[in-house]
């Protein structure tokens, strides 16, 4: 077994699941893309196997998750404060299986929308299509007792949607107008939070989706492929603010999985790949057609 080092521990890793920019990295095409021949993967879950000399925070057994940046700790990010934010897993750094020092938060037994104005009954969400942070996004929307409304390009995917919460689905291919769909299931309103993962694909559309009030835009991707650019009227007709949403601190992290335990929610499983599987369960969600996290275990 590897020895940890002062202020180390060693990581017995459980499982991870796969996110859009994994498969990104191995196409080669992420817009952050490292130099290659990285470990590819950007999170896990899994156990404290070993403690090194000094430490506190963990002891053998205790359950937890990594996080994204390796040395953000917590507040804002300023330009000189280190935070890792160039050892991003999988990028410019090995996937999780590396060591890491500070990029550790406690998984509670059972296992934010927030950042901006906070999010509760009153409030309208648009969530775009069924990828893994719009599922959550939906969740934890649900949680705080928001309307939601989803959209996807999938039947099937529209009823499990249903399931999990959603007030409203829209069809966002049958329905390329869908901002205005939206302002029409809300008597004109328009949704009061976004959450953004379509880009160059969804973003105009969403920009109609918001009104002309004070919707909050969250930029947090783009799965998007084609839509329309968006002009200096679009932008100006709508009443949105629109913020970069990123992955956050170890505190944000942490803030995250306690709020989880409490209310609680867990993530919605596709499907689960022994870790001997792995191309498998890379090739099953490259093929798009899962409906929540594609999960690999370790064994
Ligand atoms: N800023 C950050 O810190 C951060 C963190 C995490 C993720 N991201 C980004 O957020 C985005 C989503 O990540 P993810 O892991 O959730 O992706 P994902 O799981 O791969 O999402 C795939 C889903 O996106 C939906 N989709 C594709 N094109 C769409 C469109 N035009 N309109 C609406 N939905 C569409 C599809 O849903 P249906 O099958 O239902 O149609 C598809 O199944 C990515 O760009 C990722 O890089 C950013």
């Amino acid at each position: 077994m590897l020895e940890p080092q002062r202020g180390e521990v060693l990581v017995r890793v459980r499982a991870t699941s796969l996110n859009y920019r994994d498969l990104l990295i191995l196409d080669g095409d992420h817009f952050t893309n490292g130099p290659g021949s990285l470990i590819p993967v950007s999170d896990a879950a899994g156990e404290i196997a070993a403690v090194g000399e000094g430490v506190t925070r963990f002891g053998v057994g205790d359950r937890v998750v990594n996080t994204f940046h390796a040395n953000w700790i917590g507040g804002r990010l300023s330009a000189g404060k280190p935070c890792g934010v160039r050892e991003r897993p999988g990028r410019l750094a090995r996937g999780v299986p590396r060591r890491l020092r500070n990029a550790l938060a406690a998984l509670p037994e059972s296992l934010t929308l927030h950042g901006g104005t906070p999010l509760g009954p009153e409030d309208v969400v648009l969530t775009l299509g069924t990828g893994g942070v719009s599922l959550f996004a939906l969740q934890l929307a649900k949680a705080h007792g928001a309307r939601v409304i989803a959209s996807t390009s999938s039947a099937a995917k529209a009823a499990k949607l249903t399931g999990l919460g959603a007030d409203t689905v829209i069809d966002y291919v049958g329905t390329p107008g869908w901002g205005q769909a939206v302002l029409d299931a809300t008597g004109g309103r328009g949704a009061d939070r976004i959450v953004e993962v379509g880009g160059p694909g969804t973003f105009a559309q969403s920009l109609v989706a918001a009104g002309t009030r004070y919707a909050e835009i969250g930029f947090v991707g783009f799965v998007g492929t084609g839509g329309v650019p968006i002009g200096f009227m679009d932008l100006f007709r709508s009443g949105a603010t629109v913020r970069k949403t990123w992955v956050g601190s170890r505190e944000d992290t942490e803030d995250l999985v306690w709020r989880l335990a409490v209310r609680p929610i867990g993530p919605v499983i596709d499907s689960v790949h022994p870790f001997g599987d792995a191309d498998a369960a890379f090739r099953h969600f490259a093929g798009r057609g899962n409906f929540g996290k594609v999960v690999i275990a370790a064994l």
